[in-house]
């Protein structure tokens, strides 16, 4: 062979080995990455701890809140965590009238339908939140001035939406936040528009569509003696009204160190009397400083050097102390378990927390018993070791 032609050949020959072996070092890479990939996620949120729903299966229901990522299994901790701890969910957004009825009439059920088949498929019972809400309202809505088109807005929410999941709904937050903080009823455009006589209206119209569900009015901060006073007397609207309800939610967002234990004991108790169930509906405890009370999404505060201490870790004390808050309030829960149907976190772990970004955005807040790669905090086993 002529030697230049040689000298091509093995060229040729040198340049097919090296592909070769580099498409080999790749497949080689690639596998090694998707092994890692897997042992990472096999490493996130373990499978052999207790279960918050094993462990107080006869004390009340054990509920978590679901955002749209888990609901389309996005969220692999999530993924992992809810069938193993808890039986029953809400949707954290999904629901909200923004997202059912964007326009006047027109309804976008899709990821509705996706949370309530997530949760039928893993039998895990439902909570509908929210059928009547003043916040996150279409934009058509906010400025809504005659009295009959927003009753028909709210008469089209809960036929469409109660009456298209009825048989599948557990439980409806029908009316949400309906009070101000002294107990008297917030300024909504359904009270502007229609009077007080909208919550009796919409339990009225949801036991109709939905009756085999249970009918909650759902708030933060009726706990707190004066909302509670105006809490109370709006039950006693509804009831002398003749109308179902079953129980009332209170929400449970609460500060570190500072849970009003003592009003919530006086709270349940009190509601139970008029006949009702009490769930906690939201319950998280932000650990960070924060100058507002209450869970009003429309609040905002400025940031400053103080505001967000804990970006890369919290200090063993305050997750001691959130452990210890987490224990007072199971056990006052396990105290009063005949009056409480449910206990519901608002989330499933620290990663995806609402108080990630309210009442300032971009902090690192470690609200709830699970951290951000699922693993259960000290918080968590606290609450395991109420339940003896
Ligand atoms: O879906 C939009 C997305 O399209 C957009 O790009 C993005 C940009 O900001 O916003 C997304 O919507 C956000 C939504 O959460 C979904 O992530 C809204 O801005 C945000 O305001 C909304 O916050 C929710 C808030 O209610 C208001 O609806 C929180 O996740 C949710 O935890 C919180 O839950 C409420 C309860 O329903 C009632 N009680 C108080 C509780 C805490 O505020």
């Amino acid at each position: 062979m002529h030697p230049a032609l040689a000298a091509i050949c093995s060229y040729l020959i040198e340049l097919i080995n090296m592909k070769l072996k580099s498409t080999i070092s790749y497949l080689l890479v690639a596998l090694v990455l998707l092994n890692a990939c897997s042992v990472s996620k096999q490493n996130t949120a373990p499978t052999d701890i207790p279960s918050l729903k094993e462990v107080f299966k006869n004390d009340f229901l054990i509920g978590t809140a679901l955002n749209i990522s888990q609901i389309q299994e996005k969220d692999a901790v999530a993924a992992m965590l809810v069938p193993q701890q808890f039986n029953v969910v809400t949707a954290e957004n999904v629901m909200k009238s923004v997202n059912m009825q964007p326009r006047w009439n027109d309804f976008n059920f899709k990821q509705a339908d996706q949370f309530v088949k997530y949760a039928t498929s893993r039998n895990l019972k439902i909570v509908g939140h929210t059928l009547v809400w003043h916040s996150q309202l279409p934009e058509y809505m906010k400025s809504m001035q005659s009295a009959d088109s927003v009753r028909q807005f709210v008469a089209n929410q809960i036929t469409s939406i109660a009456g298209r999941y009825k048989d599948k709904i557990y439980s409806w937050d029908v009316v949400n936040e309906a009070l101000n903080e002294d107990g008297s009823m917030r300024q909504s455009v359904f009270l502007k528009t229609l009077g007080y006589t909208y919550v009796v209206d919409a339990f009225k119209q949801t036991a109709v569509v939905s009756p085999k569900s249970e009918l909650y009015y759902n708030d933060y901060n009726i706990e707190q003696p004066k909302k509670r006073f105006g809490c109370i007397a709006l039950v006693k609207e509804i009831q002398a009204a003749g109308v179902k309800i079953d129980g009332v939610g209170i929400q449970g967002h609460w500060h570190l160190g500072k849970v009003p234990f003592k009003e919530i004991e006086e709270s349940i108790i009190q509601y139970a009397a008029l006949g009702l169930k009490v769930a906690i509906t939201e319950l998280d405890i932000n650990v960070l400083p924060t100058k507002v009370d209450g869970a009003d999404v429309n609040t905002r505060t400025k940031a400053d050097a103080a505001s967000n201490p804990y970006s890369s870790g919290l200090p063993d004390s305050v997750q001691k102390q959130l452990a210890d808050d987490y224990t007072t309030l199971f056990k006052l829960f396990l105290k009063h378990k005949d009056k409480i149907s449910r206990v519901t976190f608002w989330g499933v772990h620290d990663g995806q927390s609402w108080l990630n970004g309210w009442p300032i955005p971009g902090r690192t807040n470690y609200p709830l018993l699970f951290d951000r790669k699922g693993n259960p905090k000290p918080a968590f086993y606290s609450v395991i070791a109420t339940q003896k």
